[in-house]
C-alpha cells in the first residue's frame, strides 16, 4: 500500500493534497479511493452528532436540502453524486479544491454557481473543533443551502461583487490609495460573508434558527449560537456588519439575525450600492487580516 492510501484524506495530513498544492493546483479531482476507514468514520460520527441538532436548530430550507441531496449518513459522498441532485435544482455545483482558495477566486466562483469544496475531512479523534473547512463543513454545512433558489441567488449576487470591487478603483493613479481602498472592500465583503453565509441566524415562525454553515457543521456551536445567554444576537445591520472584526478560533460572541432569505438578498443589494458609492472604501481596521496576495489578485483583475 502506498503512502497516499495509508494517510487517507485527513485534513493537514494528506500527501495527495500536499502534492497538488506544491504543483499550484487549486481545482482538483476527488480521489475517492484514498479515503481511509478513519475518514469514513469521521463522516459517520459527525453526521450522527449533527442530525438531531439540525432537526432542532436548522432552518427549514436546510432540512429540505439535506433531504433533496440524499446524503448518506454512513459514508462520504462523491461530489459527482451530490451535483447530480444539486445542479437540476439551482444550477450550483460543488467543485473540488486542494485547500485555500484566494478570496477573489472563491467569491467569483459563486457568481458562476460553482462552490469551491474541500475534499479532506477532519481526524475522527478530534471531531469537535476545526478552524479550517473540510468536506463535512462544505458538503453537509454549505451545500444543502445551495438547493434553495433564493439562497442560491444570494450567493450569485454576492459573488458578482468581487469583480465590481476589483474594477472600481482602476482609474486611480495613486497605487497606495488603490491598494488601501481595495483592501477595505475585500474586508467588508469578507465580514458580510462571515456574519451571514458562515454564521447567520434567521427568524423563522417566531423562533431563531441557524442558516450559517459554520454553525451547521459544528456539533457544539450550533446549539450555543441559538440558546447560550452570553451570545449577543442582533437584527442584521449592514453598517455594523461591514465594520465588525471577528476571530475564527472561538465560539462567536456576536451574531446577526435576518428575517428571511428575501431579506438577505435585499441586504446584498444594499451591499452592492454601498460598494459602488464608496461607503466600503474605509471600513474599520481589524480582522480578518487581508493578505497582500489577496489584494494583488483583485488588483490584477483591474488591469
Ligand atoms: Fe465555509
Amino acid at each position: 500500500m502506498n503512502k497516499n492510501a495509508l494517510m487517507g484524506l485527513t485534513t493537514t495530513e494528506a500527501p495527495f493534497i500536499e502534492n497538488a498544492q506544491s504543483q499550484g493546483q487549486i481545482f482538483i479531482e476527488q480521489p475517492y479511493a484514498l479515503y481511509s476507514e478513519d475518514n469514513q468514520a469521521a463522516w459517520r460520527k459527525l453526521y450522527a452528532l449533527l442530525k438531531p441538532k439540525w432537526e432542532r436548530f436548522a432552518n427549514q430550507k436546510f432540512l429540505q436540502g439535506i433531504h433533496s441531496l440524499c446524503l448518506d449518513p454512513n459514508r462520504i459522498p462523491t461530489l459527482e453524486e451530490v451535483n447530480a441532485f444539486l445542479e437540476p435544482l439551482t444550477g450550483f455545483k460543488a467543485k473540488a479544491v486542494s485547500g485555500y482558495v484566494p478570496t477573489f477566486l472563491f467569491f467569483d466562483s459563486l457568481k458562476r454557481r460553482e462552490f469551491p469544496t474541500t475534499i479532506t475531512i477532519r481526524n475522527s479523534q478530534s471531531l469537535r473543533y476545526l478552524p479550517e473547512p473540510d468536506i463535512f463543513h462544505d458538503i453537509a454545512g454549505h451545500v444543502p443551502m445551495h438547493t434553495d433558489k433564493i439562497f442560491a441567488d444570494v450567493l450569485v449576487k454576492f459573488g458578482a461583487l468581487a469583480e465590481i470591487a476589483a474594477k472600481r478603483h482602476a482609474h486611480l493613479s495613486n497605487s497606495e490609495e488603490k491598494k488601501e481602498k481595495t483592501k477595505s472592500n475585500i474586508q467588508a465583503l469578507a465580514r458580510f460573508f462571515w456574519f451571514t453565509i458562515e454564521f447567520g441566524l434567521m427568524r423563522e415562525k417566531e423562533s431563531l434558527c441557524v442558516y450559517g454553515s459554520g454553525l451547521l457543521s459544528s456539533a457544539d456551536e450550533i446549539e450555543h449560537a441559538v440558546i447560550a445567554s452570553e451570545v449577543q444576537r442582533h437584527p442584521f445591520q449592514l453598517e455594523w456588519v461591514v465594520n465588525q472584526s471577528f476571530e475564527i478560533d472561538r465560539f462567536q460572541p456576536l451574531l446577526f439575525v435576518v428575517e428571511s432569505f428575501e431579506h438577505l438578498y435585499r441586504e446584498v443589494e444594499r451591499l452592492e450600492e454601498w460598494l459602488l458609492s464608496g461607503k466600503l472604501d474605509h471600513v474599520s481596521a481589524g480582522e480578518p487580516a487581508i493578505s497582500e496576495e489577496d489584494v494583488q489578485v483583485f488588483l490584477r483583475r483591474s488591469e
